[in-house]
């Protein structure tokens, strides 16, 4: 099949680049010129595992071609799908829609009869209906259907080529089969299949994310109650998640949730909710994220506690500046969130990250960055364990209670073994976990 995909942000590229894996022509269109030429070329914008590989290979095949003109793209096929970003607005915590309704206009000026514009952005629920009207107005029979994605940053191929459901949100049995045949292969390897209207396909993705927010906030809440009444977060956490109603994924207890999705897509569900008057049903939206940013102020104000109430004149080494292991994106990062506050209140603050070293050098210049574990421990009065990367699990405490002035690690997420630690003469202090911690 022929299919455009407009907008090679990051859920556009991916899309494009698996499309065109499992066998469609695919033409890739941005209004970014550079973008575009380097995708051309074969060469990915973002690093996501296996896109490298399967970029040249799709582009090599001919299958893959880029462009810039949304004419042309209207030329080339009849299905579109519309990757743009919505993004939080300046203004408000609603989404901001401009570039979704630049590319609907623009596309409308050159969409042939029985084209389907398939929108995979994440957008207030409404949109897919608004832009349908919108297009009418100019292009004679087309149709505007919702297909959300559900990819996550560093296994977003992964979750494209082997997806536990696909959600379409269509008004004609046309777009469906469109649809359907689109996802064939992928249906056969055994995703679920969810065809329904527009507005419940919108609905879905933001309420899979506000569920997983809220489980991520829950057991963060749970871990000041167990603060406050000297129990540990750890344990309560696997055995609640023992549950199999429960579950133990998204259960981890730390410093909470960032990164370019769950805060802005709660914010603009609530947002949303109360444009359509259901905003008491969903004002808990807002607990959840203010228990998630209190999971900041927490940890800043506990690494002051351990260095003495006052951070001047102190070395702080931070473990993590990506807003989660696995990826280079540092946007609404937990870590880099704590870094900047402890900067600020007088630290002098260096920080290390295997892959986010130049994003989060760009958004805070002032810190000190290495890429070398005890080059940034070195004089250290507290380490500060931020993001749970695998190579901090794998840190000698003994070798690296050397080169620090204190052998005192905040573990603001949880996730390293205490045992060799205390063993290694350190004193280890979590969220959550009392002191003398059971796990
Ligand atoms: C998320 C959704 O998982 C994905 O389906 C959606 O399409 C986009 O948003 P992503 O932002 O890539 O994907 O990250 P994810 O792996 O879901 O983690 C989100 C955040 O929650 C990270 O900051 C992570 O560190 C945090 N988290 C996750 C916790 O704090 N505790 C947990 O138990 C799990």
């Amino acid at each position: 099949m022929r299919m455009t995909v407009i907008g090679t942000g990051y859920v556009g590229t991916v899309h494009a680049v698996c499309m065109a894996e499992i066998g469609h022509e695919v033409l890739g269109i941005d209004i970014d010129h550079d973008r575009i030429a380097t995708l051309a070329a074969g060469r990915a914008p973002i690093r996501e595992a296996g896109l490298d590989e399967l970029l040249a290979r799709t582009v090599a095949s001919g299958r893959l071609r880029f462009s810039t003109s949304l004419a042309e793209g209207a030329d080339f096929a009849r299905t579109h799908f519309v990757c743009v970003g919505t993004p939080q607005r300046p203004d408000s915590k609603a989404a901001d829609l401009r570039y979704i309704d630049a590319v609907t206009d623009e596309l409308a000026r050159h969409l042939r009869p029985g084209s389907l514009v398939v929108g995979k952005s994440t957008v207030p629920v409404g949109t897919a209906a608004r832009l349908g009207r919108r297009l009418a107005e100019v292009a004679r029979d087309t149709e505007v259907a919702w297909n959300p994605e559900f990819l996550r940053e560093g296994s977003a191929v992964e979750d494209t080529m082997r997806p536990e459901r696909i959600v379409v949100g269509v008004s004609s049995p046309h777009a469906e089969a469109t649809l359907r045949a689109v996802y064939e292969s992928l249906l056969r390897a055994g995703a679920a299949f969810f065809s329904t209207d527009p507005a419940t396909a919108e609905l879905v993705k933001v309420a899979a994310n506000s569920f997983l927010a809220t489980k991520i906030s829950f057991i963060n809440a749970m871990a000041e109650v167990c603060d406050a009444a000297g129990a540990d977060v750890t344990v309560l956490a696997r055995a609640i998640g023992a549950d199999s109603r429960i579950g133990n994924r998204f259960l981890e207890p730390g410093l909470g949730f960032g990164g370019s999705c769950f805060p802005k897509d709660i914010r603009a569900f609530a947002a949303r909710a109360e444009e359509l008057g259901a905003g008491e049903s969903v004002a808990f939206l807002h607990e959840v994220d203010r228990i998630n940013i209190h999971q900041r102020q927490r940890t800043v104000t506990r690494a002051r506690q351990l260095t003495g109430g006052s951070f001047a004149g102190r070395r702080v080494a931070v473990l993590g500046a990506s807003f989660k292991p696995g990826s280079d994106d540092v946007r609404d990062s937990p870590a880099l969130a704590v870094a900047a506050a402890l900067h600020q209140q007088g630290a002098t603050v260096r920080v290390h990250d295997p892959q986010a070293l130049d994003n989060a050098r760009a958004a805070l210049p002032d810190l000190t960055y290495a890429l070398d574990i005890p080059k940034v421990c070195e004089g250290a009065d507290l380490v500060l364990h931020l993001t749970s990367w695998p190579e901090y699990r794998d840190i000698d405490p003994a070798a690296l209670a050397t080169m620090v002035h204190t052998p005192l690690l905040l573990d603001a997420r949880n996730s390293l073994d205490a045992q060799p630690w205390r063993a290694a003469g350190w004193a280890l202090h979590a969220l959550g976990r009392p002191m003398g911690g059971t796990s």
